[in-house]
């Protein structure tokens, strides 16, 4: 397998242990993994890709980055965390979707001094000719990376997070994951092949993007990246989750409030909150074996919580 370069910038292994009051709740063995807690910001899902990423774009000359993403992208609060901390300059290209005021990671985003574009689109090709537009403008190059983080190179994050898990020893019946770009669960689910071959892998879906062909493709240029002939896996199971993107749904904040309030975690309205609601219908739909252990990915996402206003 091919190796690629990446950038130390999170905490890793991340915390992975078992829930014993959720446990008790859902009559299963409920495990997370506390990538929430990977030491940048408020941590999450994207470090992982940004290591890879930002050494590419470092590797490659550039000092500049540009993402996207809607007003309250993790990924790109992250994305202007990572880059600072490595001596580059970022702008941020938003869609003015979502809260655009100085709430949540938009006060990161001003408190980290970032510039942030905002552009009234629905479309991101629109946003990366911006981007390109932007660097002529100021006369530099401009490395972009893709609303997520998603592609091939940004997926192997994933892939080494899956290897972690292995690494533990602990045998996972289940899996579950977010799945907003894609990225994430591609890593998952072709790391779980790879390292993991005896899980089930289930992608909550919170966007109602053609994720069927988004992840399966990315599965096929992360292992065209590495170099490895593998049959590419179906996700065992993707499940679209609430009335769309960044829409909080009811049982999304019931999982909330319940991780908060049986084992002290924070969840996010837009991400880890409906995935998580994903494996609490399934547990009480007893999909889940008294033996099994079940395995929560926490990608992050804490800032979207103090986005809005909490309705339940
Ligand atoms: C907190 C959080 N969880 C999960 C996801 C989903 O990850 P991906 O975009 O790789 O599908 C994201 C980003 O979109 C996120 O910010």
């Amino acid at each position: 397998m091919k190796q690629f370069e990446k950038e130390s910038l999170g905490l890793f292994p991340t915390p992975m242990y078992r829930l014993p009051n959720l446990s008790r709740e859902l009559g299963t063995n409920v495990w997370i993994k506390r990538d929430d807690l990977c030491g940048v910001a408020l941590g999450g899902n994207k470090v992982r890709k940004l290591e890879y990423l930002l050494r590419d774009a470092k590797n490659r000359g550039y000092d500049l980055v540009m993402t996207t993403g809607q007003a309250q992208s993790n990924h790109a609060m992250l994305t202007a965390a990572c880059a600072l901390r490595m001596g580059m300059d970022c702008i941020l290209v938003l869609k003015e979707r979502g809260v655009t005021a100085r709430k949540g990671n938009q006060i990161l985003n001003h408190l980290m001094g970032v510039e942030v574009r905002f552009m009234d689109t629905d479309s991101y090709e629109e946003i990366y000719r911006e981007m390109d537009r932007i660097g002529e403008e100021l006369g530099r190059k401009v490395y972009k990376i893709p609303c997520g983080g998603s592609n091939a190179l940004g997926s192997l994050g994933y892939i080494d997070c899956m290897k972690e898990v292995a690494d533990s020893g602990i045998r996972f019946d289940h899996l579950v994951c977010a799945c907003g770009s894609g990225g994430t669960a591609a890593g998952c689910v072709l790391g779980a092949k790879l390292h993991l071959p005896d899980t089930k892998v289930l992608c909550s879906m919170v966007d109602d993007d053609a994720f069927d062909v988004i992840v399966p493709r990315l599965m096929r240029e992360a292992a065209e990246l590495l170099d490895i002939s593998v049959e590419i896996p179906e996700p065992d199971l993707m499940e679209m989750w609430g009335e769309g993107y960044s829409i909080p749904s009811k049982e999304g904040n019931e999982a909330i409030e319940m991780m908060l309030r049986l084992e002290g975690i924070v969840l996010d309205p837009c991400y880890t909150g409906k995935a998580f609601a994903g494996l609490v219908r399934r547990a009480r739909a007893g999909c889940y074996r008294a033996d099994d252990n079940v395995l929560f990915v926490h990608t992050g996402g804490a800032g979207g919580l103090f986005a809005q206003d909490w309705e339940v």
